[in-house]
């Protein structure tokens, strides 16, 4: 959560510096703010509550002549939403900007006597004033103090009034990305708002501090030496990260899945079977283990519903799902006999990534599925699999989801055929199945009129209910959670035979009932289901395979996906439900985008 960006180089500062911020305002959208710096050390601080274009204006009308600064954008954690607590802060000679939480800020302020000295409620400010207090000319050895007493996350960015052009940075878990090219020398929390300047990138290693200049990057470690950053490269292009002719992100990545899912899986095939040696994972890892343990937050999490049921029946050894704020307080029942699976679009999700070191930490062995190259998540688990599903901006996550899935359906395959649940023409079977999901994908974003119409019922309510059955309660959380975010509407998935054990109590005249029934054995029985709600009144949206025999009488409205097969039904599915959530929130006319109270990166517990 929150946007940084920094740079020094020999370029209009302001400008780099909130075209930057629009490219990170996803990870937060309370607040906007930079600080400016001239050569001869003069400081311009702005900073304004609302979004980055209230601090585009405020900034365009009387525009600052220099060559480095850094910006920020806020989610806000400690304080609320207003002009004072933005970022940067000032104390004395430092000003900085801040990504993370301090978790000791009020021993600090105690013990520093620093209370009469703040104005704002952050806990950013302590850390302000605490650098301010150790410097005495040499930044490094203030960062390297003040590194043993603050506690919690960070990712600072800093200026000091008596060393103009350079900005120094320091992070613990919190992220940071930097790259020098012939424009200058440049750092921000994510990728997004560099891949405008150049390809090559690094992660900015934990525990060193790091000064930029025009000239160059320098990293030392605590103990003063220095550190060679490995060089990545951006594999996606600018324009991916831009809205390319859609109204919004959203959509642009609902559109974009079919593609993401070709490209995830394709590079993974040898003669037509998933193989993952290239990327560095054993055979042995999937052929040694007696139970998966899977851990994400949100929709990663609830991806990790779909693959628990789709490889259960795969290879018949039991998949636990967990939520990774929970699992990380649990005293786990876990062992090297386990492999754990963490998903996250991110990889920096701070619960998935303590639930994630907590698994290592009772010896299991553990595999990372992630979207952001580099990110922590990936960089700590034993083994990594990418989703290449390209930057995912709209905080909803939409092609993120589809990729995780497509992923764990590869480990499915990979896992039957080592067990020999699978044979080889099986398995050449499910992955042809899988790639098929690309053009299913695909037919419901041309033929969505039917999801067009179902809005105009859903968006006049203020609940909603998904209700499946196995594999279609399965998907219909995250069309719940997809609804309850952008269109904010009260949205509860329930498995269907459960509703009549009390939240069938819920259902009115009228109340939306999107019911998935896409799977063969069960099909009659959620087809009973739904004429239990159906006689209670509700308005019934049913997701069913192309050709089904359901009686129209107990729907309003139907939806067919092109599918044939059940465990592939999720893809079309995921595309329909993401739809409804868009649609919906973009005719009560909400920010789709950037829905309220979010941000695309959850960094605090
Ligand atoms: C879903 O639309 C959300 N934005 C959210 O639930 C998200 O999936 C969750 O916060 C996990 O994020 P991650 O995949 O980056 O770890």
């Amino acid at each position: 959560m929150c946007g940084i960006i920094g740079y020094s180089g020999s370029f209009c500062a302001q400008k780099i510096l909130l075209d930057g911020l629009e490219q990170l305002e996803y990870r937060g959208y309370d607040s906007a703010g930079m600080a400016l710096q001239k050569s001869n050390g003069e400081l311009f601080l702005r900073k304004k509550a609302g979004r980055v274009s209230v601090l585009r204006e405020a900034c365009e009308g009387a525009p600052i002549n220099s060559v480095c600064g850094i910006g920020h954008t806020r989610w806000a954690t400690h304080g609320g939403v207003n002009d004072v607590n933005a970022h940067p802060h000032n104390c004395g000679k430092v000003t900085l900007i801040h990504n993370g939480i301090i978790e000791n800020y009020h021993e600090i302020t105690a013990a520093f006597g620093f209370a009469g000295r703040l104005h704002s409620e952050t806990d950013t400010e302590v850390a302000a004033c605490l650098l301010d207090y150790l410097y005495q000319g040499d930044p490094f050895e203030a960062l390297r103090q003040a590194v043993d007493i603050l506690t919690g996350s960070y990712a600072f960015c800093i200026l000091f009034a008596d060393q103009p052009g350079r900005i120094f940075c320091i992070r613990n878990v919190s992220p940071l990305v930097a790259a020098h090219n012939d424009s200058g020398s440049f750092v921000a929390s994510d990728l997004t708002a560099l891949i405008a300047y150049g390809k090559s990138y690094f992660v900015v290693p934990e525990e060193t501090v790091m000064t930029l200049s025009p000239e160059g990057i320098s990293i030392r470690d605590l103990s003063g030496q220095p550190v060679e950053p490995e060089i990545l490269t951006v594999d996606w292009n600018v324009e991916s990260a831009r809205k390319g002719g859609y109204p919004h992100y959203m959509i642009k990545e609902i559109n974009e899945q079919p593609e993401a899912l070709q490209n995830t899986v394709l590079p993974r095939l040898k003669d037509g079977l998933p193989d993952f040696t290239d990327e560095g994972i054993p055979d042995t890892l999937f052929a040694s283990c007696d139970n998966i343990t899977v851990i994400a937050c949100g929709t990663a999490m609830y991806a990790g519903m779909v693959g628990k049921a789709v490889m259960e029946q795969a290879f018949k050894i039991p998949v636990s799902v967990h939520i990774a704020s929970e699992f990380r307080y649990d005293t786990p029942l876990i062992s090297s006999r386990t492999l754990t699976i963490v998903i996250s679009q991110s990889g920096e999700t701070i619960d998935t990534l303590a639930a994630l070191r907590l698994a290592k930490a009772c010896s299991s062995r553990t595999l990372a599925i992630v979207n952001v190259k580099g990110s922590a998540i990936a960089r700590e688990s034993d083994y990594v699999l990418y989703t290449h599903a390209g930057p995912e901006i709209a905080v909803a996550s939409t092609k993120a989801y589809t990729v995780q899935l497509a992923v764990l359906y590869l480990i499915a395959c990979r896992f039957s055929l080592l067990r020999g649940c699978f044979t080889a023409d099986q398995g050449r079977k499910f992955i042809a199945a899988l790639l098929s999901s690309s053009g299913a994908m695909e037919q419901m974003i041309r033929h969505d009129q039917a999801i067009r119409e179902a809005v105009k019922t859903v968006k006049r309510s203020d609940h909603a209910f998904f209700i499946g059955r196995g594999l279609d309660y399965a998907f219909s959380l995250e069309g719940a959670l997809k609804l309850k975010e952008i269109s904010y509407i009260h949205a509860e998935a329930y498995a269907a035979g459960e509703l009549k054990h009390g939240t069938i109590a819920l259902i009115e005249e009228r109340t939306p009932v999107v019911a998935l029934a896409t799977q063969e054995k069960i099909f009659a029985k959620t087809i009973s289901n739904v004429r239990e709600v159906r006689a209670r009144g509700a308005a019934v949206i049913l997701i069913v395979k192309e050709g089904a025999q359901v009686d129209p009488d107990i729907y309003d409205i139907r939806i067919d996906l092109p599918v044939s097969q059940d465990e592939f039904a999720v893809f079309p599915a995921a595309v329909s439900l993401q739809l409804l959530a868009y649609y919906t929130s973009d005719a009560k006319g909400l920010n789709v985008d950037k829905p309220r109270n979010l941000a695309k990166s959850v960094t605090v517990e």
